[in-house]
């Protein structure tokens, strides 16, 4: 069935999501460009619309995964360093957080905010050596990244023997009313208050963006099999009301037999 004979509310956003990609080969330049012209709003914007809990689920999740000090982070999408933020208050002065996105403007903010090596690079070919991290992360940006499998592996590839995976993820809940409300909170009214906030239309068409690609992603259990079919094992997936998600996996600790 094509998107446009689905007229269920995920159909709809799919078809909404996809007009954004006219030409799947330009996502990523589509991506940056849109990131690049919001980034000045992405804080807060993000604080408006995580009602100030933002920098404290983050942190909440990155010490549930383990993280502590003195440990390797690689932040891959890593926008103004909001996750990145977090990570380098745990892992400390002996650790280090290395930040990877594709928009310069994300970047630029995340450099002011943060003194981390940071790269302008995509996820699905991340200029990293093998093996140097014991963690990767992805903070709300699995739905805006073309290939998941790709930048799955790229994660993979960077990560030592044992090392984990997190990443962090919002999606419309399967409850209708619970849908609805938050529908009416992400997709209506926050748009609407970052516009006010911002004063620049361009605030209210990043949120709404954001709420079509929330009502279109795939749903955590598609994202737990694509994280075990990309080699990572241990996977979970953490949930609060059906929307917030926070998924885990591990590189396997065993280092992998050439083939015979
Ligand atoms: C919603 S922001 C998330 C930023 C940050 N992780 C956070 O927790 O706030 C998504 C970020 O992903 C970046 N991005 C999207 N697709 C990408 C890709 N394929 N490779 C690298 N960065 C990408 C965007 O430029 C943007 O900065």
């Amino acid at each position: 069935m094509s998107n446009a004979d689905d007229h269920t509310e995920e159909g709809r956003a799919q078809a909404r999501v996809a007009a954004y990609y006219a030409d799947p080969a330009r996502r990523l330049t589509l991506m940056r460009d849109l990131f690049n012209r919001s980034a000045r709003y992405y804080d807060l914007v993000n604080l408006l619309v995580s009602l100030g809990s933002g920098a404290w689920y983050r942190r909440f999740c990155l010490r549930r995964a383990g993280l502590g000090s003195g440990k390797t982070l690689v932040d891959i999408c890593t926008g103004t360093g909001l996750l990145a933020r977090e990570a380098v208050r745990l892992t400390g002065k002996t650790g280090l957080v290395i930040g990877v996105d594709v928009s310069e403007a994300m970047l630029a903010i995340a450099q002011r905010n943060l003194g981390i090596p940071l790269i302008q690079a995509s996820a699905e070919a991340l200029p990293l050596a093998d093996g140097i991290a014991d963690f990767v992360t992805m903070s709300y940006a699995l739905r805006h990244v073309a290939d998941l499998q790709t930048a799955f592996a790229e994660a993979r590839r960077t990560l030592r023997p044992g090392g984990t995976m997190l990443l962090l993820e919002v999606s419309a809940p399967r409850n209708r009313i619970l849908r609805a409300l938050v529908g009416s909170f992400i997709g209506f009214l926050i748009p609407r208050l970052s516009q006010l906030a911002t004063r620049d239309a361009r605030a209210r068409a990043l949120m709404q963006y954001h709420w079509q690609t929330i009502l279109s992603y795939m749903p955590p259990d598609v994202v737990l099999r694509v994280m075990r079919e990309s080699g990572f094992e241990s996977v979970t997936c953490t949930s609060y009301i059906d929307l917030f998600h926070y998924y885990i996996g591990h590189k396997p600790s065993e280092p992998e037999c050439p083939p015979p």
